[in-house]
């Protein structure tokens, strides 16, 4: 059992409060948890406690609360939230997501840098291109074309990779005997200069316990899958069905032997959103509680992915014969499946929403057995190397997962009883590294 693979586990920390964006007017929850660290601090423990291999935090460069009703989405500043949470916390790691369309690569290698020297090497970089024409006016220009932001991305990844290894490893002496402080021959300038960005360097930072951050990746297109495939030893999936999932794990692995590396050093994520309750009818109960505020809307949509017409009229009962019957599973959103399925156990159409099946994740709602089922059939079809757990509410819904579902998960084999190093890199099982891939020349 315990030569077994093990599943990784991750969670995403955005706003102080949960997935749903309702999630702030929970009664268990205090409405001004956007700024307070104590609150991340208290979620990035519990995470610990659980042993989840790492935290993974968003970001956005424009306004993210779309309503009156809505709280943001993400923390104020991710970086600083992760120096808050490193502080205090011994183990878990911190991925954070940063712009490469907008932020330069010497300020990006050494605020990364810099984390994953004080956190004892637990930084991850989620290195995503910007695509929103708001984010971009927040840096006063425009959204450029794929070709143009994945270029950039390149460039600026390999810059920041050479930035982190121009300290080298064995240029700190710290000898107050000879008053040798550092060997400036091994700190020295790396001169790159692409198309679109360009550094002198050096950056002047020494290794971190883990060499230096381990880069992520998040995206769908084409370009994305060849950024990941060259730099990203983890990718941030989204996928609502095992059958992708699984398709989308081995393209992100041939990319990977497209750019020369070993597939299993690149972990593929996929999302999971569940809530957890002693019955199913409490859990339906606790997820409909978020999705009332926008049913009507929901109905609508509900109604799309069956192929019916469906009206707030119909909510409370549930489909006819006659209606099933005519019922089709829309092609167009892969959630329409899981929709169908529940419209056919005979929940009502209330019900099948409290499931969750128009959420941005798969939903398991119900007693911690289901979540752990889920988590289970789509580890052992190879659908995932692990997951990032969207919690609905921080405040309760972390200690609910790593109290109730995560024991389930090591029983059975699936996932570690503990951290078995210090470091990202070690809980992730992905190989040291240090300064620029060695197939990435100076330009
Ligand atoms: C699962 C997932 C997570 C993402 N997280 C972020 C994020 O935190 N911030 C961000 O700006 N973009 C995020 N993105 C967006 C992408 O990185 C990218 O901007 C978008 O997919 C458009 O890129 P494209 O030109 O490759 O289609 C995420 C995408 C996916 C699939």
């Amino acid at each position: 059992m315990s030569a077994q693979k093990k599943m990784l586990i991750s969670m995403q920390l955005g706003n102080g409060y949960g997935a749903p964006t309702a999630a702030w007017r929970a009664p268990q929850v205090d409405p001004r948890n956007y700024t307070n660290p104590d609150a991340y601090v208290r979620y990035a423990q519990a995470a610990e406690r659980g042993k989840f291999q790492f935290l993974f935090l968003p970001d956005f460069l424009s306004q993210s609360q779309r309503s009156d009703q809505d709280s943001p989405m993400l923390t104020m500043d991710p970086f600083i939230t992760m120096a808050v949470m490193a502080r205090e916390t011994r183990k878990i790691g911190f991925v954070s997501t940063a712009s490469t369309t907008f932020h330069e690569p010497y300020s990006l290698a050494r605020q990364l840098k810099t984390l994953d020297v004080i956190s004892g090497g637990r930084i991850g970089w989620n290195a995503i291109t910007t695509s929103d024409e708001v984010s971009a006016a927040n840096f006063g220009t425009s959204i450029a074309g794929r070709d143009e932001r994945y270029g950039r991305a390149q460039e600026v990844v390999q810059i920041v990779q050479a930035l982190w290894g121009s300290w080298q490893e064995d240029a700190w002496i710290a000898d107050q005997e000879t008053g040798v402080f550092a060997d400036l021959t091994k700190i020295q300038p790396i001169n790159l200069r692409g198309q679109y960005v360009a550094s002198r360097g050096p950056l002047e930072i020494p290794p971190s316990k883990q060499g230096q951050p381990v880069v992520f990746h998040a995206g769908q297109s084409p370009h994305s899958l060849a950024l990941a495939g060259r730099f990203a030893n983890g990718v941030i999936g989204n996928t609502h069905s095992i059958a992708d999932s699984i398709r989308q794990r081995s393209n992100v692995r041939r990319a990977a032997e497209q750019a020369g590396r070993n597939p299993d050093d690149i972990k593929y994520f996929a999302g999971i959103s569940p809530t957890i309750a002693a019955t199913k009818r409490e859990a339906l109960d606790r997820r409909g509680r978020f999705i009332e505020p926008q049913i009507r809307q929901q109905v609508g949509y509900l109604g799309m992915m069956l192929g019916l017409h469906l009206t707030a009229a119909d909510l409370d009962e549930p489909l006819s014969g006659a209606t099933l019957a005519a019922a089709q599973a829309a092609s167009s959103d892969p959630r329409s499946e899981t929709a169908l399925e529940l419209a056919r156990e005979g929940w009502s159409v209330r019900d099948i929403l409290y499931h969750g099946v128009i959420d941005y994740h798969p939903a398991p709602v119900g007693p911690p057995q289901l979540t752990a089922d889920h988590m289970q059939q789509w580890f052992e079809a190879g659908a995932c190397d692990g997951f990032w757990l969207n919690p609905d509410v921080y405040e309760d819904g972390i200690d609910a997962f790593v109290d109730e579902v995560v024991p389930l998960l090591q029983q059975r084999g699936l996932f570690h009883d503990d951290y078995d190093g210090d470091t990202l890199r070690d809980h992730l099982s992905v190989p040291y590294q240090y300064g620029m891939h060695d197939d990435v020349s100076a330009s």
